[in-house]
């Protein structure tokens, strides 16, 4: 274990698997925990002078890593701190760093009675990993409440704030997932939140949950209770298996396919995006199309209750669920001609 001038600590042959949700893969050559810009810079110079590449960790909820040794430098987000600061007598503006973790963020704005995330509630990760893949749950994308992000530009070696438009949100991604902002790391979101409860209950599952229950939520609360308790439903016991929530993103499709794949399949569902295309929710293909629920192979398997919910059991490789989501893919094209993409990233 080595310190620099910073206190950066930088361990070597790292294993990674305990820094995921999914609970895989192999060892990183170089690990630096960074708690602040400063030390977030120096590991980047550390892994210029060593001619490596970087890999940014955030939570570990929405990442494939790979069986290997990688050979490059795992910077692990360690920067916390949570600022409030009122906008107007109904507008506050929440600005949280990087390495905080998600839900106690969102658990945070709720007990203060701030309106804007509450149905983001119960999902693992990392705040620096909101804007990047554009979280979304239940009716509501982060983006829709991000004033602006702060990234370190591992590049330049520069800081900078990216107002939303600048972030090019849409469905599960954004700049950070593009060419142009592959080099920067997010080290602080700002999020604009209302001190006046507006429910978004505009998701199937919430509405019937308060239908059901014969009330409507007064407060962020009542919703945040409400999503975890649906989330409850969807997700394996996290302390038992491996996951990393959907596997895949839910295709985007031209009209005219969905159509015609209406012909062959009359009930599958469909969520407008714009005039010319749609969204297909995959959960249900992999259902009534594939009849996936549950199927398993080897330790890797589809979540009886959410088939787009890969689920890993003790001892699983990256390479099993490589393999197993490639097959899944080659089936789901063979039935629907639908070509699917993985949600959870890649380490490369
Ligand atoms: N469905 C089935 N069978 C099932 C489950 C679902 O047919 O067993 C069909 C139903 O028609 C249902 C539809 O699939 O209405 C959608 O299912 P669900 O509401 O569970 O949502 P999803 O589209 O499968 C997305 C996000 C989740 C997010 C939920 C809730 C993606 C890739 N996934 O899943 O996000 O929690 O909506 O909003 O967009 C994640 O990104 O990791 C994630 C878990």
């Amino acid at each position: 274990m080595t310190r620099n001038a910073h206190e950066f600590v930088c361990r070597e042959n790292e294993p990674l698997a305990p820094y995921t949700t999914l609970r895989i893969g192999g060892n990183a050559r170089y690990f630096a925990s960074v708690a602040s810009v400063e030390e977030l810079r120096d590991a980047t110079l550390f892994a210029r002078e060593k001619n490596l590449p970087i890999f940014v960790l955030g939570g570990g909820s929405n990442v494939l890593i790979p069986d290997g040794m990688y050979e490059g430098v795992v910077v692990y987000m360690q920067m916390k701190g949570i600022l409030y600061e009122n906008i107007d007598t109904q507008t506050v503006l929440a600005v949280c760093a990087g390495g905080e973790s998600w839900d106690t963020f969102v658990a945070d704005t709720v007990a203060r009675g701030l309106s804007g995330l509450e149905n983001l509630s119960g999902i693992p990760g990392s705040v620096g990993a909101s804007p990047v893949q554009n979280i979304g749950a239940y009716g509501v994308e982060v983006g829709a409440h991000i004033a602006y992000v702060e990234v370190f530009d591992t590049r330049t070696l520069v800081s900078k704030k990216l107002s939303c438009n600048e972030c090019r949100f849409g469905y599960r991604d954004s700049i950070f997932k593009s060419e142009k902002g592959k080099s920067y790391t997010v080290t602080r979101v700002a999020y604009t939140l209302s001190k006046n409860f507006t429910p978004s209950m505009e998701y199937k599952d919430v509405s019937l949950f308060f239908s059901k229950k014969g009330t409507l939520p007064q407060n962020p609360s009542n919703i945040r209770e409400a999503v975890l308790q649906i989330r409850a439903q969807k997700f394996p016991d996290m302390s038992i298996f491996g996951t990393a929530g959907s596997f895949f993103k839910n295709p985007i499709i031209a009209k005219g396919v969905y159509e015609s794949l209406l012909q062959k399949y009359p009930e599958m569902p469909s969520f407008p995006v714009d005039s010319v295309r749609v969204k297909i929710p995959l959960a249900w293909v992999l259902d009534e199309v594939c009849n996936f629920k549950g199927f398993k192979e080897g330790r890797v398997f589809l979540f009886e209750q959410q088939p787009l919910v890969l689920v890993t059991e003790h001892g699983a490789t990256a390479d099993e669920v490589y393999t197993f989501a490639e097959h899944i893919g080659e089936i789901v094209f063979e039935k629907t001609g639908i070509q699917i993409e993985k949600e959870v990233v890649m380490m490369k």
